[in-house]
């Protein structure tokens, strides 16, 4: 299994190789891979394989190779098993670690419609002595509001080192029984040279479903757009509209529906002028 991960200071990195290796002594083959060097091929997204995604916050967003993989895998869940992580300095507080209690999580899942079969923010670690003058005084200043230290000093590992060994070997029952249902369902449903007229039909209306999806989570993104408070979140807005738009355009090519394609493409060149408009310049 794939532990997705990006990581700007390590420690999401730390926390995904613990992962992959405890999900490994339970039995289920995994290893972590940095999106930054070794971003997945389109085969390996596309694949039913389960798989788990984390990622740290910056600045009120996940980063960028991670937001643009669950954009991706989103429309494929829950058909694609995924354990999605958010890791964030807010996740130190009780009730902050729930998809429903931590913003980040919570509105990273409506963003891009994910149903991931598990999903939590783990706190990750304040290391004031790594960051630069900026950062450090934002961090300060969060952690006044927050209430956490702000003296521009402290390094602390607030990660709950024990839960992540407790969600590894969640992961890993898990997928040992979807492995098991799949391999009972291939018992009848199997056909060999890659499916008959059926799978075919199957296939073409889990690409419709995914259309729709990234159409309907694109015109999300583009209001989100609208009501963004920040910059960098209406920014952030807009790549996420890009993406799912870009998707849909393919899985339309994919249908054959190139009067749907022409539709989606004006429609997203639309976004782009609007956003250079409003946003830009
Ligand atoms: C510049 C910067 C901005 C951050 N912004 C947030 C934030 O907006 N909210 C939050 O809860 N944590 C925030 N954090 C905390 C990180 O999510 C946390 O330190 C995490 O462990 C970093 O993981 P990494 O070492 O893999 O990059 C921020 C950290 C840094 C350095």
């Amino acid at each position: 299994m794939d532990v997705f991960y990006a990581s700007h200071f390590g420690h999401t990195e730390r926390i995904a190789r613990t992962l992959a290796r405890l999900i490994s002594q339970s039995g289920v083959p995994a290893r972590a891979r940095d999106l930054a060097a070794d971003y997945p091929s389109e085969a390996e997204i596309s694949s039913q394989d389960p798989c788990v995604l984390i990622s740290p916050i910056r600045y009120g967003v996940h980063l960028a190779p991670a937001r643009r993989l669950l954009r991706r895998i989103a429309p494929l869940t829950p058909h694609k098993p995924l354990f999605l992580f958010s890791v964030n300095l807010t996740a130190r507080k009780a009730g902050k670690t729930s998809s429903v209690g931590n913003a980040y999580l919570r509105n990273w899942i409506r963003a891009t419609g994910a149903r991931p079969l598990l999903a939590e923010a783990i706190a990750g670690k304040l290391e004031y002595p790594r960051y630069n003058i900026l950062d450090r005084t934002m961090i300060r200043l969060i952690m006044t509001i927050t209430g956490g230290p702000a003296d521009g000093k402290s390094v602390i590992d607030y990660t709950p080192w024990t839960h992540v060994a407790e969600l590894a070997a969640q992961i890993a029952e898990a997928a040992k029984a979807l492995s098991d249902n799949v391999a009972h369902a291939g018992d009848d449903s199997c056909a060999p040279g890659g499916g008959g007229p059926a799978m075919r039909d199957e296939q073409q209306e889990a690409k419709r479903a995914a259309l729709e999806k990234c159409r309907t989570q694109g015109e999300k993104a583009y209001d989100d757009m609208y009501e963004a408070h920040s910059f960098s979140a209406a920014r952030a807005a807009y790549s996420d509209a890009k993406e799912f738009f870009y998707e849909a355009i393919k899985l339309a090519d994919e249908l054959g529906a190139s009067d749907e394609a022409e539709a989606l493409r004006k429609r997203l060149e639309h976004i782009k002028a609007v956003f250079r408009r409003q946003f830009s310049g």
